[in-house]
This record gives C-alpha cells, structure tokens and sequence, in this order.
C-alpha cells in the first residue's frame, strides 16, 4: 500500500504540473523572447519559465507551508516538515522558445533527503507521467516499462548537451566513440522527457553529463519505478558528474563504456 504521505504529495504534484502545463501552453506569448541569460549566452530563461516556477510554487506553499523548495528560477527554501521540492518549470527551454513540442514541467517531492514522489507533464504531448516510490511507473495514469534490452549496437540512446562550449567539445569527443557502436542516438532538449522515454521504452538508454537536481529527480524516479536501472559513475547514484538510464542489460554496457570514454569530466 502506498505510503498515505507519498500519495498526497504525488496528487499535490500532479495537480500543479497540470496548472503549470496548462499555462505555458496556452499562455506561450507569440513573440516569446529571452528574459535572461545563465550560464552562458545560450542558456536562456524566458518570462514563462519564471511565471510557471511561481505558479507551482505559490500553490505548493499554500497547501503545505512547512515544505522546502528548490527551483530552478532560484526556489530556495529550507523547511521544517522533511519533505523538499525539487522544481524544473520548464524543462527544455530552448525547445519552447523555438516552439518544438518536446519541453516539460518537472516537480520531485523529497522526503528525508529521498525522493518519494516525481511527476513530469508534457503537455504537447498529451503525456503526464508519474511514480511514488515503490509503486511503479505511470504515463497518463496507464503503467509503463522500459523497454527489454538490445545488445548495445542496437540501443537507441538519447543523450543532451551542456550549454558551455568547451564542455560540448568534450561532449562531442565521447559522442565520436559511442554513436559507430549503438543503433543512434537522439537528442530530444528535455533531460526530464529523455528520462520518461526510457521508462516507457521509447529509448533503451541515455546519459548525460551536467545535470542539476531540478533535471533529472522526477525522471529518474520514474525511470527506476519502471524497471530501468540509473546511476552515475559506476557505484554512484545519478550526479552532475553524470546521469545514466537504460534498460538493464545496456546500463550493464553502457555505464562502464561511459566511464572508460571519461564522460564524467571535461
Ligand atoms: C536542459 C534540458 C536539456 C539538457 C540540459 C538541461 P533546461 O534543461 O534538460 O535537455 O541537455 O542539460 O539544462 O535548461 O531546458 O531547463
Ligand atoms: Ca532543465
Ligand atoms: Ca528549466
């Protein structure tokens, strides 16, 4: 039985992605621009990613004011009660302000540090996936899985791309060595949606070095709850050093693949 905790946050969860979703679609200004630049001029937030952070925000913290947040648009709180949210407004950013249909809202639910609860929508896709810990995965409330291991020179794998230059570079030297051994690769824009099409088996893995919390903590929930196998360098748990999920048999290849290319360090 779920955890009763667990459930009211995963319906929390739902109901402010579902909000947040709602208004970056039908609330996309036509003459969207860049509102701020990150990291690098590339790195762009436009006015909606920060719109959406305070909707999902605001209405988490009128129903459970105790909780911390960690958002991407600059969250910070420390709360009380155990439970934090780890918050991605608009995960595939540059994806939206092109108007490619391949972006998402992505909110985690921590609780002691563990997450418990992950939700990603994406709604140009109609798609809204889900897992509470220990229950299995769901996409639009149906269970998914991953998808039964290929040997890895017929894995479809999907992989993202830091937004500093000399990282890229070294992106791309591992990228040489891997693409002439898997079926291909993909680069959807969405680290959170790349995670969910493991867990539904639209792609047999994926890895990615450069990932913040706010990526990857629904995803990877779903993606383990749906029988794949994540993780970082080998006996770690996913980090910003770098972030694997497939199917079982290709992380058993691919992980130490990853790790021998140094796809862990610029
Ligand atoms: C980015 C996307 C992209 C990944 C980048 C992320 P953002 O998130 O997930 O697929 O390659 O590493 O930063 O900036 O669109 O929220
Ligand atoms: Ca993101
Ligand atoms: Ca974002």
């Amino acid at each position: 039985m779920t955890d009763p905790l667990y459930a009211e946050l995963l319906d929390l969860a739902l109901e402010a992605a579902r909000r947040a979703g709602e208004l970056l679609r039908d609330g996309r200004p036509a003459d969207l621009g860049v509102a701020a630049t990150k990291t690098s001029p590339i790195d762009v937030v436009t006015e909606m990613d920060l719109a959406s952070e305070k909707l999902i925000t605001g209405f988490l913290a009128e129903r459970r004011p105790a909780d911390g947040f960690l958002g991407e648009e600059g969250a910070s709180v420390v709360g009380s009660s155990g439970v934090r949210w780890v918050i991605d407004p608009v995960d595939g950013t540059v994806n939206y302000l092109y108007g490619l249909p391949s972006w998402a809202v992505s909110i985690a639910a921590e609780k002691d540090g563990e997450t418990v609860a992950g939700v990603v929508a994406a709604p140009m896709r109609g798609e809204t996936y889900h897992a509470v810990l220990g229950g299995g995965a769901y996409r639009n409330g149906e269970p998914v899985h991953c998808r039964p291991a290929p040997p890895l020179s017929q894995a479809l794998i999907g992989t993202g791309f830091a937004y500093l230059s000399e990282r890229r570079a070294a992106q791309a030297e591992v990228l040489r060595t891997l693409l002439p051994r898997v079926r291909d690769i993909r680069r959807g824009g969405s680290a959170a949606i790349d995670l969910c099409d493991v867990a539904c088996g639209r792609l047999d893995g994926y890895y990615e070095r450069g990932l913040n919390a706010w990526d990857m903590a629904a995803g990877d929930l779903i993606a383990r709850e749906a029988g794949a196998l994540t993780g970082g360098r080998p006996g770690e748990p996913v980090s910003n050093d770098l972030a694997v999920a497939a199917s079982p048999d290709v992380f058993a290849t691919l992980q130490p693949l990853l790790e021998e290319l140094g796809a862990w360090h610029d």
